[in-house]
């Protein structure tokens, strides 16, 4: 049973390719994450379900044509008048009003979610990432404006780099979902910048690398294993625990800023490009949608989200904005890079702890080449992470500084970013599986390692919202640099 899209494919993957040999098995558990969010795991069945008489079945759908209807400018929660806000709140109550038998129902839509992070198929962790949630933000948003008779309906999205607390549209009414962190849902926490301030966003953003933005088929990208999952962290409640996350309309306004992100991200120019392969263009998915038909939907569908999706954002100013200016200028990345003889391994001698600990690599005179020349991009991997399916993980990565801890700061040429490893379930083993992730080594940081005689990374367990990791559970087989 090697189903391509599972987690356990990429174990098999990893003892296919030779990396399946685990060296160091690290120890890290959090206390934010841990028992936090005991919620049942939802029944998550195959989302299948009624349909009106005469249409497309969930065995036989209907091909997705593109969006007929007019174009829907996404705006940020904290931007909405008062009216807009009101026929919000009543979308979201004409959803939570659908019988649970119906797929549009609220119930129903967050069990695609969950649906899709294990248990029937895993969207998490590799370029399906993007292009999933697109398609699922998309026939969630129109199935909304449906339900209140509003073709134009456009989605808020939560611009949480610039509104740091959780806005007020997501704490009354039919947006609230009081199982979220207390502090959160009175609106008295905000998001610190080790999530979501401007260095911690200008790793992914600033990147060139597709594997390491968009992912690639066995690894997730840096925005996923980033800002994506501490935002999911630090909200608590469903949102923290990818099977319940759909239960949480937060979840709805979190998703379609990543959305946001990903246009952003290609939009920047620089070289940045989708995965141009086939076999991601062609990956499909059944939705049900608006016209209580069942649809099947490429990511060749999305993509050009503009003309097919009829969608996009009034991309808000804000500190993020121009991720080419941080790191690499619009032609600068150089066509056809080759990719290295050798990689840059990292040695994994001992467990993770609560401490932060620094693994090396010998640096060659290839690597330091490799590593000067800022137009090919390098990425650092991270393979075979494994970590509980009820814990959530956030570590910190810097290069060259041993001495480096949680208080570090992250406007340095040593950092290189953070990874952040949601909990999945507290239920299922379906929705586990190692996990693997690529990170871009922006400039700066090139230049860091280049400059010295061993390569050195130091992986600091992280706290968040002032709590410190008391245990931590995490391992991974393997952490290497590679330039492509
Ligand atoms: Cu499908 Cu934010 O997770």
């Amino acid at each position: 049973m090697t189903d391509p899209k599972t987690g356990s494919s990429r174990r098999d993957f990893l003892s296919l390719v030779g990396l399946g040999a685990v060296s160091g098995a690290a120890a890290l558990t959090l206390p934010y994450g841990s028992a936090a969010h005991a919620a049942a795991a939802p029944s998550c069945a195959a989302p299948t379900g009624k349909l009106k008489s005469g249409a497309g079945s969930f065995n036989s759908p209907i091909a997705f044509k593109g969006d007929s209807g007019p174009l829907r400018t996404r705006k940020s929660m904290s931007k909405l008048t008062s009216a807009e806000l009101k026929k919000l709140d009543a979308a979201y109550k004409a959803m939570r009003a659908l019988p649970a038998s119906d797929p549009r129902s609220f119930a129903n839509q967050a069990n695609i979610h969950c649906w899709f992070c294990g248990m029937g198929e895993q969207i998490h962790g590799s370029y399906r990432f993007f292009p999933w949630h697109r398609a699922y933000l998309y026939f969630h948003e129109k199935i909304l404006g449906a339900l209140i008779n509003d073709p134009s309906f456009a989605l808020p999205y939560w611009d949480w780099a610039n509104d740091r607390a959780i806005p007020a549209g997501y704490r009354s009414g039919n947006l609230l979902n009081s199982t979220r962190d207390s502090a959160c849902n009175s609106g008295s926490k905000t998001l610190t910048d080790q999530l979501v301030g401007k260095a911690a966003l200008s790793r992914p953003l600033g990147g060139i690398a597709t594997a390491a933005f968009v992912g690639d088929e066995t690894h997730g990208g840096n925005l996923e294993f980033g800002p994506h999952g501490g935002v999911h962290i630090w909200a608590g409640g469903d949102m923290s625990q990818l099977d319940t996350a759909g239960r949480d309309p937060l979840f709805y306004g979190h998703h379609n800023n990543i959305d946001r992100y990903w246009a952003q991200w290609i939009g920047s120019g620089g070289g940045r490009a989708n995965p141009s392969s086939s076999a991601w263009l062609n990956t499909s998915w059944k939705f049900y949608g608006p016209d209580e038909k069942w649809y099947v939907i490429k990511v060749s569908d999305v993509v050009n989200y503009q003309t097919t999706l009829k969608q996009t954002w009034n991309h808000d100013p804000g500190p993020e904005e121009s991720p080419e200016q941080l790191y690499h200028s619009p032609g600068e990345l150089e066509a056809g890079g080759g990719s290295s003889a050798s990689e840059l391994n990292f040695s994994d001698g001992a467990n993770l702890d609560v401490n932060p600990r620094t693994y090396k690599a010998s640096l060659t005179a290839t690597h330091k080449k490799e590593l000067a020349n800022s137009g090919t991009p390098f990425t650092l991997r991270v393979q075979g992470i494994d970590v509980p399916t009820t814990d959530s993980v956030i570590v910190k990565l810097h290069a060259q500084d041993p001495s480096s801890n949680d208080g570090s700061s992250a406007d340095r040429p040593q950092y290189v970013g953070y990874l952040a490893v949601v909990a999945r379930s507290a239920g299922s083993m379906a929705h586990g599986g190692k996990l693997n992730t690529a990170l871009d080594l922006v400039p700066a940081v090139r230049q860091t390692i280049s400059s010295a005689s061993d390569a050195q990374l130091t992986v600091v367990p992280s706290s968040i919202g002032g709590r410190k990791p008391s245990k931590i559970t995490m391992s991974h087989q393997r952490i290497f640099g590679h330039s492509y």
